[in-house]
């Protein structure tokens, strides 16, 4: 692999992605491992990330310099490129200019094998306070800006490089051909990661586990459970079940995705759970929305254990027992629980389909070293209906916490027409790559006067959350145009009674969650 070192900023994920998208495979490593540690893994080579800190504060993140000494190939991105230069013998310093956002760049000489071939002048992201006053001995220059003498630098001899800016960032005119650089012609790694080595690759390990026990797996209709569920389905055929619990909280046409279209794309078996009542007359009377995660969490644990004891039942009759269970955890759940690396550990959801700790299954997670655009990668080439893999993300719980006050089958019916006007709009408006998701939530405790046709009404408003995020930990509302916003408002108002106002949510995350409960 090629590895990551994570100095704490929120930039390593990026560049891991980048680095799989440049056709090489990458895991992210903490700041702290050793030289022994790096060797064991043998990288192919080495992205030293950006970070928060001055190399010189205390309590900086520290690196094991010894590393430079590997002959392992190296590039040094902001704080890397800082900590490299220091390691190597060149100075670091304050000179109280800062460079923060779009950033002119002058590419010095040829560029050396990481800038070659690129414009002079460049448009690059810059984040930093310190800066790299003199290159390490043998190193050469290989870009400057108006405040920082040493942009980027590198020895070819050595094979280490280093720039100021982030490569990783869309806003840096020529960055990822910056990485592609490094990994194909210094690094000389031949691209190989891509999806249909992933699907091959991951069906022999699948294979392998499991031999000829049965597996089941829990389906939720969003990316994640439907990619791994075609994945194992694709290594084991039916010796998988799948099991789709409808409980009443789904958006309009997504049962029918699952059990039409899904399974005609795969041929997985499935079992659905109609749930409905049952979660519908635990949710009667409830308001507070930490409650009403908790009461569909757990029936969402009884309705899967419910299935799970016939299947197992039915399979021990037939002498092959169930012993595995697949889960949907993707690459980025894994390093912010701890499991991959040093970054700190933000907020881990609980998702619905996060099933109870205590059951007797060992877990097969073929997409653990994935990031979302892999997994879509690899469900499309899986032939996996386009409206799941490209689905943006929608909560376990449902349109349950998409409704402000009691959950009403009545209320579920209003706000599901609602929602599916308004997803409708925008996907006609070609807003579905800009938004990262668009909650549509229903005020149903809340009303106001309106005028309807020639009648006074009194019904619900409806909010419309879009936006715009890169991994859902931050967003902002995304800025709609008004013609678009007026068509969805119209179309809601005309076709739902209920509804007679529609208001648009402008705030960031933070201050404002993204769901609203
Ligand atoms: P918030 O509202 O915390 O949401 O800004 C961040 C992202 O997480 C989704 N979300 C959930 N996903 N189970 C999930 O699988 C949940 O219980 C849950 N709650 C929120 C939300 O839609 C957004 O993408």
């Amino acid at each position: 692999p090629v590895l990551v070192v994570d100095f704490g900023a929120q930039y390593a994920q990026l560049i891991a992605r980048r680095v799989r998208e440049a056709g090489v495979y990458s895991e992210l490593v903490p700041h702290t491992i050793t030289a022994a540690e790096i060797a064991a893994k043998e990288p192919l080579g080495i992205v030293l990330s950006g970070g928060p800190s001055s190399v010189y504060a205390e309590g900086a993140p520290t690196f094991d310099d010894t590393i430079f000494e590997l002959g392992i190939p190296v590039l040094g991105i902001c704080y890397g490129f800082q900590v490299m230069a220091r390691a190597l013998g060149g100075t670091v310093g304050n000179t109280g200019d800062r460079e923060y956002g779009a950033t002119a760049a002058t590419v010095v000489g040829e560029g050396g094998a990481i800038l070659g071939g690129q414009p002079t002048e460049q448009n690059v992201w810059m984040s930093h306070g310190d800066a790299v006053q003199e290159a390490p001995a043998g190193f050469d220059v290989l870009a400057t800006t108006a405040v920082t003498p040493v942009a980027a630098f590198g020895s070819p001899a050595k094979r280490l490089y280093g720039v100021q800016w982030h490569p990783e960032v869309k806003h840096s005119d020529h960055g990822q051909q910056i990485l592609v650089n490094f990994l194909h012609h210094v690094a000389g790694i031949e691209p190989d990661w891509n999806a249909g080595n992933v699907i091959a690759e991951q069906i022999e390990k699948i294979r392998a586990q499991v031999g000829d026990a049965r597996v089941i797996s829990a389906l939720s209709g969003g990316v994640d459970s439907a990619v791994s569920t075609a994945l194992v389905h694709e290594a084991i055929g039916d010796q998988l079940t799948a099991v789709f619990v409808d409980h009443g909280l789904l958006r309009k046409g997504e049962r029918e995705q699952v059990e039409r279209d899904y399974v005609e794309s795969t041929g997985v078996r499935l079992i659905t759970v109609d749930a409905a009542d049952t979660f519908l007359g635990h949710l009667a009377g409830v308001t507070d929305p930490e409650e009403k995660r908790k009461i569909i969490g757990r029936e969402f644990i009884r309705s899967f254990e419910q299935v799970q004891r016939d299947l197992v039942a039915e399979a021990k009759a037939e002498g092959a027992p169930i012993k595995f269970l697949v889960q949907g955890t993707l690459y980025p759940d894994v390093v912010e629980s701890g499991g991959g690396s040093g970054t700190a550990n933000i907020k881990s959801h609980h998702n619905v389909g996060g099933l109870p700790d205590d059951l007797d299954f060992e877990l097969i997670e073929p997409l653990r070293a994935l990031f979302k655009d892999e997994v879509r990668a690899i469900g499309r080439e899986l032939g996996i209906p386009e409206a799941i893999v490209g689905r943006q993300p929608f909560p376990g719980p449902g349109l349950g916490i998409r409704i402000v006050g009691e959950v009403t089958r009545e209320r579920l019916d209003v706000l599901r027409e609602a929602d599916a006007i308004a997803r409708a709009e925008l996907t006609a408006a070609g807003l579905d790559g800009e938004i990262w998701q668009c909650p549509v939530v229903l005020l149903a405790d809340v009303r106001s006067v309106g005028v309807q046709g020639d009648g006074r009404t009194y019904g619900h408003p409806i909010v419309l959350r879009p936006v715009s995020s890169e991994d859902a930990m931050t967003a902002d509302w995304t800025r709609v145009p008004y013609d678009v916003l007026a068509r969805i408002s119209n179309k809601i108002t005309n076709q739902v009674p209920e509804v007679n106002r529609v208001v648009l949510d402008v705030t960031s995350k933070p201050p404002g969650t993204i769901e609203w409960e």
